[in-house]
């Protein structure tokens, strides 16, 4: 991203601005920067977000045909960062909205160079979950584009939120302590902080396109996860120890037989699959590498 006034006053539009991490980061750019915002909200969002002289909130929704109001801030935008994210069970269907979504966002901006995914480390080329395989092709096609993605791991804040919330709500519910025989699956934990840290560079600065880490090294292992969030929440639990392959094919079947919850089990498939080569070898961006990196222990209950 070498040019589009990095730093200067300009316009920059924030997608899934009311998603606990987009609001966050528009809060942080109205502090760090004199840009002017244009937050993009569900139209089913529940409550307007606060309100800023520099922000304005559009509810627009990125499946149907963009107003013009939207199109003409893409097209003065100097960064665009897509937080928001289409939900959808079925891996090529979760692509195809979301591929959709993006290209129409990204079809007003002078150039394609500044737009910015917000990835995650699920995306990879072999992963297991449809919210992995769909944002790895999210990923792929924003790189096609120019752009950046920000492969952002497990946000591990205290209140839990998102998947976090999730994970400890299943460690309360359920009289299970699990824990892997061999290798546990990788988490790349990270905190809100350092998330929002990382799109503030990426808006700020003139950085190189490409697909960057956004969690610390060297990753935990989710038995060492779980077992915070149960020191957290005492209980009498059943210790089970399995092998990792053993869940996750198990899941796999479970989610291919249509039987259980789909999205939980995808949100389970996302869990217990990372690609550590691939996720270890991306690039940091600059300032984030030596950064504060307090032991990033799990957070207590939610
Ligand atoms: N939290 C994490 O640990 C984590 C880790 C890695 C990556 N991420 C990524 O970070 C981003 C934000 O995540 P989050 O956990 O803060 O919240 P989130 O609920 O996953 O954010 C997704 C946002 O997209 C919006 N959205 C969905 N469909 C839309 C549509 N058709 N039109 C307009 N907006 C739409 C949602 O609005 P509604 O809620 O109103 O439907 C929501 O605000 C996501 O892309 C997520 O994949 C999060």
């Amino acid at each position: 991203m070498t040019s589009g006034g990095a730093g200067g006053r300009g316009t920059v539009v924030v997608t899934g601005a009311h998603s606990e991490l987009g609001r966050r980061a528009v809060d942080r750019l109205l502090a760090a920067t004199d840009d002017r915002l244009v937050g993009v909200t569900s139209p089913w969002a529940d409550e307007p977000p606060p309100a800023h002289p520099r922000l304005t909130y559009l509810p627009v929704d990125l499946e149907r045909p963009l107003p013009a109001e939207l199109r003409d801030a893409l097209g003065a935008a100097r960064r665009v960062v897509h937080f928001a994210w289409i939900r959808d069970p079925s891996a090529a269907r979760a692509a195809e909205r979301n591929l959709a979504a993006i290209g129409r966002l990204v079809e007003p901006m002078p150039s394609p160079e500044w737009f910015v995914l917000v990835s995650s480390v699920a995306a990879s080329p072999s992963a297991r979950s449809a919210y992995g395989a769909a944002k790895w092709r999210a990923t792929e096609r924003v790189s096609e584009l120019g752009g950046t993605s920000l492969l952002v791991g497990l946000v591990v804040d205290e209140p839990a939120a998102g998947p976090y919330a999730v994970l400890a709500g299943l460690v309360r519910r359920l009289p299970v302590s699990l824990r892997f025989l061999g290798a546990a699956p990788s988490v790349f934990p990270v905190r809100g902080e350092a998330v929002v840290a990382a799109v503030t560079t990426v808006v700020g600065e003139d950085v190189t396109p490409g697909a960057y880490a956004v969690f610390e090294r060297p990753p935990v292992g989710l038995g060492e996860l779980l077992a915070g969030l149960e020191a957290a929440m005492p209980a009498r639990r059943l210790r089970v120890r399995l092998p990792a392959a053993v869940l996750l094919a198990g899941a796999s079947a479970l989610k291919r037989l249509r039987l259980g919850p789909r999205r939980r089990l995808d949100q389970v498939l996302t869990l217990l699959y990372k690609d550590d080569r691939f996720l270890l070898s991306l690039p940091e961006l600059p300032g984030q590498r030596g950064r504060d990196r307090r032991a990033l222990a799990p957070a207590g209950a939610p």
